[in-house]
């Protein structure tokens, strides 16, 4: 297929900031009717040095990182423990846009991950306080067993932030950002920090 949808993506278009060009593109994403544009895929490196891959979602920006919630102790928790680097990717079909960030990665504020949790629905934060992610469980009605049995145990209660359960900051040293071009000649304009600052470059497609 060609890629023809969008102009060029050149220099001096970009915005200095990164993660203002990137909520750019995120705001068009969203326009574009995308069902979940802030989805993207999260690479972790395990202690054996092979990298696994998830979808996860972006849920905001915090001190010039991006953020994403979920269990400390599944395995992408296990992985960030040993090795705190990620990467992190999204593909938005409908702008034929990629962006490709990659830096260090480390918790948020217990804080930040209680204000997060409660601003979500009960049924999510007890299934969060239910799921031992990652590991394996011998039948769905264990879960569902599980589930019910906490949905009884926290009734007229709030849902307390898990121990186990919280956010994650990607701090960015990296971010690439692609547009879709005719004949493979796609564009490629990557950022990479240099002390204070980002330097810009092109990149071959
Ligand atoms: C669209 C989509 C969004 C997801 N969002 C999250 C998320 O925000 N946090 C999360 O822990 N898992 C999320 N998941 C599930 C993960 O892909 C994954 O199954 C889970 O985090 C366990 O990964 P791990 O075993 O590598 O730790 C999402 C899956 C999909 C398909």
């Amino acid at each position: 297929m060609q890629y023809t949808l969008n102009p060029p993506l050149i220099e001096t278009s970009l915005n200095a900031d990164p993660l203002a060009q990137f909520d750019a593109w995120l705001g068009d994403a969203r326009a574009a009717g995308m069902i979940e544009p802030t989805a993207f895929t999260l690479a972790t490196v395990g202690a054996d040095g092979r990298p696994s891959a998830r979808v996860v979602l972006f849920k905001g920006f915090h001190d010039a990182g991006l953020t994403f919630y979920t269990c400390y102790e599944g395995r992408k928790g296990q992985e960030l423990a040993v090795h705190p680097f990620a990467a992190a990717t999204f593909w938005w079909d409908r702008l034929e846009r990629q962006v490709r960030f990659e830096g260090s990665v480390e918790k948020v504020s217990r804080d930040l991950s209680r204000d997060y949790f409660e601003s979500r629905p009960r049924g999510s934060q007890i299934g969060a306080a239910t799921s031992l992610q990652s590991r394996v469980v011998a039948t769905r009605d264990e879960l569902d067993e599980r589930l019910a049995a906490n949905v009884q145990r926290l009734e007229g209660q709030p849902v307390p932030l898990p121990d186990n359960w919280g956010g994650y900051l990607i701090r960015p040293q990296s971010v690439e950002f692609w547009q879709g071009r005719r004949n493979r000649l796609h564009d490629r304009l990557r950022y990479r920090r240099e002390g204070d600052g980002w330097t810009v470059e092109r990149l071959e497609p």
